[in-house]
């Protein structure tokens, strides 16, 4: 049978083909916290997974991984220059975090977004089985709810946003709004990670069909999260996603990973303090903020570079986009104007590394690290944070988190701090790295207690309740 019951539609497969120099391929693991987030919920059902593989023109057959079923969607060159550099992450992707970059518009980007999420929306109206269920998955694909209906009206569809969703006035800069709109709710269910995303959707839909929040302009009532569209009601709602924490938790407390995270220390000349950021580098993530913060507090001699090392691992994202080389360049030159003032020979006081690593290896660097600093201006969730809190089984270690992450709703014991406010951020930091101990466990316990009770598992049902399908995951 060729059919599946359960897809996961997402730009991305969970797997990515990469290839060297030499000419030759290979899969590695795909970036960014969506995939870290629904593979090992999907492989835990049997199901499949529609997405790119990452490269242009890869011509690849469907083919079985750990259990999942992937098929691949092939993209030009072009198409991976227009809808996915472009429509994605040089519009939708500034324009959904506040502005935070210029969102540009351009008709051929949104052409390329039309055509490929037509592209998206066929390849599982074939592989879909009589009445099963489909999960699309995120911004760069939110014309396919409607497509797949469509062509496949006995499908259940649900649509997840894993970024924010932007504020009304904000979201109607975009010429191409009604149809983004209209694809969204050709879903049964449209979820966000926070409710106010899932308020100004249902305000923009209900403007754009004539309807008032409670009594219909047509003489339609509506009800609190649902939307009529014909003679179906489409649910929003939010539902704030989380990771494999018992995974995690169980990762960090191997004997390997222990070890990897004493070397660490060994190896960064056993620093009385280690300050940790990871991110895929994006300017949303805010590391200018906490490297500014560094220097500032360096400078003014409140913490010494002899005691306080930072680590700032940037994983390599969309590396063509222009403002993403621009702002790897401004970091870059933060983290050697850090290190020129304040390292000593064989002490750097920032190790900056623009590298991917494996879940084994950051483990063990969640592990290592005193205090996390999570400073995004504008993050859907942030799942960094997440997983540092899962790592933690010792209850050492201390959290920053932005105020602007959507994660700070339910990480509330963190050192929550507005990343525009750079004194607090520098106070925030400094508090952290001389949190009294009873404290700092008294604040990771409180943090684990959320992360461990709320895991991907239960984001992944709950969103498949409203949906009204069962989950059988185990
Ligand atoms: C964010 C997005 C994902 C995306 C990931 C990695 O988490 O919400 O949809 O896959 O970043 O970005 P990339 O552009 O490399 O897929």
């Amino acid at each position: 049978d060729s059919t599946a019951d359960f897809i996961v539609i997402a730009n991305r497969l969970p797997v990515d083909l990469e290839r060297l120099d030499d000419g030759t391929e290979r899969w590695k693991r795909s970036p960014g916290g969506l995939v870290s987030s629904l593979e090992p919920f999907l492989r835990s059902r049997s199901g499949a997974w529609v997405g790119w593989p990452g490269v242009a023109d890869a011509q690849v057959e469907p083919f079985e991984e750990t259990g999942v079923q992937l098929h691949p969607v092939q993209l030009s060159a072009q198409e991976v220059r227009d809808y996915y550099e472009g429509f994605s992450n040089g519009t939708l992707w500034p324009l959904y975090h506040d502005v935070v970059a210029p969102p540009a518009y351009h008709r051929k980007w949104w052409d390329a977004y039309v055509k490929v999420n037509q592209r998206f929306a066929d390849a599982t109206a074939k592989i879909a089985a009589e009445g099963a269920t489909v999960w699309v998955q995120d911004y760069q694909l939110q014309l396919v709810p409607a497509m797949l209906r469509e062509q496949r009206p006995d499908l259940r569809i649900g649509f997840f946003l894993h970024i924010p969703f932007p504020p009304v006035e904000l979201f109607m800069q975009l010429p191409w709004r009604g149809e983004i709109i209209r694809g969204l709710l050709g879903a049964d269910l449209v979820g966000f990670h926070r409710p106010g995303g899932a308020q100004n959707f249902l305000w923009l839909a209900r403007r754009l069909l004539g309807l008032e929040p409670t009594r219909g302009a047509v003489g339609v009532r509506t009800r609190p999260g649902l939307v009529p569209v014909g003679d179906r009601l489409v649910r929003v709602g939010a539902f704030p996603i989380s990771i494999d924490s018992a995974g995690l938790d169980t990762l960090a407390r191997t004997r390997e990973v222990q070890a990897r995270a004493a070397e660490i220390r060994r190896e960064l000349g056993n620093p009385q303090k280690i300050l940790l950021g990871v991110d895929r580098l994006d300017y949303t993530k805010g590391i200018d903020v906490r490297l500014r913060a560094l220097h500032e507090l360096l400078a003014e001699e409140r913490i010494n570079s002899q005691d306080v090392t930072m680590i700032q691992l940037a994983t390599p994202s969309r590396e063509r986009v222009e403002h993403y080389q621009q702002m790897r360049e401004d970091i870059e030159r933060g983290v050697g104007r850090i290190n020129g003032e304040f390292a000593r020979v064989g002490h750097p006081a920032v190790h900056y590394l623009h590298q991917s690593v494996d879940r084994k290896e950051l483990a063990a660097f969640f592990c290592a690290a005193d205090v996390m600093v999570v400073t995004p201006v504008r993050d859907g969730m942030n799942l960094v944070c997440k997983e540092y809190v899962a790592c933690r089984h010792d209850l050492g270690g201390t959290l920053v988190l932005s105020e602007f992450a959507g994660a700070a709703a339910e990480l509330t014991s963190a050192f929550l701090v507005n990343p525009h406010d750079l004194d607090g951020v520098k106070n925030a930091l400094q508090a952290a790295l001389t949190v009294d101990p009873a404290e700092g466990r008294r604040r990771m316990r409180a943090l684990r207690r959320q992360v461990l009770t709320h895991d991907v598992d239960r984001w992944a049902r709950s969103f498949l309740e409203a949906l009204g399908t069962q989950s059988n995951a185990t």
